[in-house]
Parts: structure tokens; C-alpha cells; sequence
């Protein structure tokens, strides 16, 4: 029985930790019903008390992403809880940390089967129901890699590929369609969440994110400004994004140059790791018994907590207006003195 008349309806999947988490946290700071979709009960009990508290309301469902009857009864239960889903957020993901030589074909298969058919899955549950209703608001977690692949993480390079691939597709079925559905992608810059704690790894070396490295609040206040304004293709968040989409645009061959020889230490700390570190790719570290790993990461005093790259994209029509006001004014100014040194000039001494 939905109990929702008012508030905004929205599914979050990947949402016990790291971006998804923190979106969470803001959606529930705007009272909104949050469906909070990942595998494990710790992080997800944590999600949905933020959110309660924050004054919205939260329905936590385990779900593994990479089951496509799973998410759709998930999202059978949030529409039976809530009403209508009005958003929906893919953020769930999983990735191997390894040169492509060292990854299993079934490592392979299940970072593809989480971190792109999870989004897949995600957006047909989400459709099946907003289609009929034609509205509604499907936001893909993206990221820089997803337009430039770099070194020790190349099944996790292909599934972001593809999810810019499919959903491009998808946004011109729905624009064919003429459909009120919006379909948007946010490219996100390195983000200090616990996957860098909690991804499989066959690296020597502590993972990190190639700074510079952004809070994942940073990332949250753009997934939220992308649902809000749904009407763009993509959104770069950070300009280290923009800098990595633009010169693969324009010289990647270069790229590839740079990435072979700075792309491997520039993913690791000095800091050495066990090689049976404990990681989530086949099940969560945060379930029954684990802990609650947050939004954040081990890079605190690392990241960035702005980033006025996207406060600039936020705020581009206000800039745009007043770098326009300011043109108009240096104008008037320039003609006003023209026609006093003319006068000046004209009278007699
Ligand atoms: N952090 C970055 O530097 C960065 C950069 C660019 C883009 N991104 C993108 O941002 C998104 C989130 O990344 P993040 O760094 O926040 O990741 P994270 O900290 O590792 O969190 C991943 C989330 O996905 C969930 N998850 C993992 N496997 C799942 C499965 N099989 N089914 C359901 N949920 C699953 C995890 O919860 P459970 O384990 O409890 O299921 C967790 O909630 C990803 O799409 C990633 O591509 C991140």
C-alpha cells in the first residue's frame, strides 16, 4: 500500500556506501522516499537512519544488481511502499584492481555482470514502470574512464564504455519516441569512497583514486544537480574530468603514451597490501556481521570538498548573464567616453 502522495519517489542502487551513499544522504535531506538497493544489511540499515533522520523516508532492500528479477521485484516493493518511482540513480559497481593478464574470465564476467548489466537492469525495471506513466528520471553514475580506459582496470573501463554506449542508445529511442522520460549520464572525477578499500585487488600496493581526488559529497551535490536539470546528454563533474574526456578527444594516442608510463604508480599508494585482502566482488564486506565502511574513504585529508568546475556548470546561465551585463557595460562605457573626447575635442579652445 503506497503511503506517498507528495514526495518525491526515488531508487538509489549502490547506495550503502561511498557516492551512492552520500546522494542518499542528500535525498533524504530533501525528504524525499529513498528504495536504497546494494547487498549489504550494515550499510544499508546506516543509509536508511541517515535518511530517517534527515527527515525523509527509506525502504532498505538487498539486492544484488546483477540479478535483473531481483531489481525489478525491488522496484515492485518501493512503488508498493511508496507510490510511483519517480528517479531512478545506477551507482552500484565492483571492479578488479589487475592488469588484464592477471583477471580471471570469471572476475571478468562479474564486474560486467554488476557494473554495466547492473545499470542495464536498473534502467529496464526502472522504464517498465515510468514508461506507462511516460515520466520520470533515470540518472547514470558515470566516469571519466568511461571515454578514456587507463591501465589495471580494464573490466571495469569496458562496463563504464557501455553504459555511456547503451544509454546513448536509449536517449534516442526516447527522443524518437517523443517520450517526457529524461535519460542523463554525470562523469565523475576520482571520488574518495571505501572501493578503494574493498575492491579486489592484485596490486602490491594500497589502491588510490589518480588525484586529484574529490569527497563524495562533491559527487552527490552533482547527481543531484543532473536530477534536477535531466535535459542534458552528460554532465563532467570536476576538471580532471574535462581534461581526460577532451584530450582523449583530441590526442589519444598521446594518452596512451602517458597513461603506460605514469598509469600504474599513479594508482597506488607506497603504502604495501596483503594479497588476500578481503574484497567484495563476490559478496559484501558491509553485510550481517561486517561494518559500516560510510560514504567516505582513507583519503580524507587527500580530497577536495568543492569543486568549482561544476559550480561553474551549475551556475552557467547566471555567469553567462553576467559576463553578457559586464560586455554591455565595457561597450556603453567605451561609447559614452568616445562621444565626451569628441565633444572635448570639437569645442573651441
Ligand atoms: N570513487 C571513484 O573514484 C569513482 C570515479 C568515477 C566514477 N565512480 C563511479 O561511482 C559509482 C560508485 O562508486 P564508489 O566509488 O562510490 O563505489 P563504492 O564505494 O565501492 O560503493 C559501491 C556501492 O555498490 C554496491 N555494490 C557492489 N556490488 C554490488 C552488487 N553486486 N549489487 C548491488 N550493489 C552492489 C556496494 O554495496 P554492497 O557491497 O553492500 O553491495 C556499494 O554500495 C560507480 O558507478 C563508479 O563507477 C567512482
Amino acid at each position: 500500500m503506497a503511503i506517498n502522495s507528495t514526495r518525491r519517489v526515488v531508487v538509489v542502487t549502490g547506495a550503502s556506501a561511498g557516492i551512492g551513499r552520500a546522494t542518499a544522504r542528500l535525498l533524504g535531506q530533501r525528504r524525499a522516499c529513498v528504495g536504497l538497493l546494494a547487498r549489504g544489511e550494515t550499510g544499508l540499515r546506516a543509509a536508511a537512519a541517515e535518511i530517517e533522520a534527515a527527515g525523509g523516508e527509506a525502504l532498505a532492500i538487498p539486492t544484488d544488481v546483477s540479478e535483473y528479477g531481483a531489481v525489478d521485484q525491488a522496484a515492485g516493493r518501493v512503488e508498493e511502499r511508496f507510490g510511483p518511482i519517480d528517479a531512478w540513480i545506477n551507482v552500484a559497481f565492483t571492479s578488479v584492481f589487475a592488469p588484464f593478464t592477471e583477471i580471471d574470465p570469471d572476475e571478468f564476467r562479474r564486474v560486467t555482470e554488476v557494473t554495466y548489466l547492473g545499470y542495464v537492469y536498473g534502467t529496464m525495471a526502472a522504464l517498465k514502470r515510468m514508461r506507462p506513466r511516460d515520466s520520470g528520471v533515470i540518472v547514470q553514475v558515470g566516469s571519466a574512464l568511461g571515454a578514456r580506459s587507463i591501465p589495471l582496470q580494464s573490466a571495469y573501463c569496458g562496463a563504464k564504455h557501455a553504459v555511456n554506449g547503451f544509454t546513448e542508445s536509449l536517449r534516442t529511442e526516447l527522443m524518437h519516441e517523443g517520450s517526457n522520460i529524461r535519460v542523463t549520464v554525470v562523469q565523475m572525477p576520482a571520488v574518495n569512497t571505501p572501493q578503494f578499500s574493498w575492491v579486489l585487488s592484485r596490486l602490491s600496493k594500497h589502491p588510490q583514486p589518480v588525484p586529484p581526488i574529490y569527497q563524495p559529497e562533491v559527487a552527490a551535490r552533482g547527481v543531484i544537480h543532473a536530477l534536477d536539470h535531466p535535459h542534458r546528454k552528460q554532465y563532467w563533474l570536476g576538471a580532471s574530468t574535462v581534461a581526460t574526456i577532451s584530450g582523449q578527444r583530441l590526442a589519444p594516442a598521446l594518452l596512451d603514451r602517458y597513461l603506460a608510463r605514469t598509469g600504474y604508480s599513479s594508482q597506488q599508494t607506497d603504502q604495501p597490501i596483503s594479497s588476500g585482502r578481503p574484497a567484495n566482488l563476490w559478496a559484501p564486506l558491509d553485510g550481517a556481521g561486517g561494518r559500516d565502511f560510510g560514504a567516505r574513504g582513507v583519503f580524507d585529508d587527500r580530497s577536495r570538498a568543492h569543486s568549482p568546475q561544476f559550480w561553474a556548470t551549475r551556475h552557467r546561465r547566471s555567469l553567462a548573464g553576467a559576463t553578457l551585463m559586464a560586455g554591455a557595460l565595457a561597450v556603453s562605457d567605451w561609447g559614452r567616453r568616445r562621444v565626451q573626447r569628441r565633444r572635448v575635442g570639437g569645442s573651441p579652445p
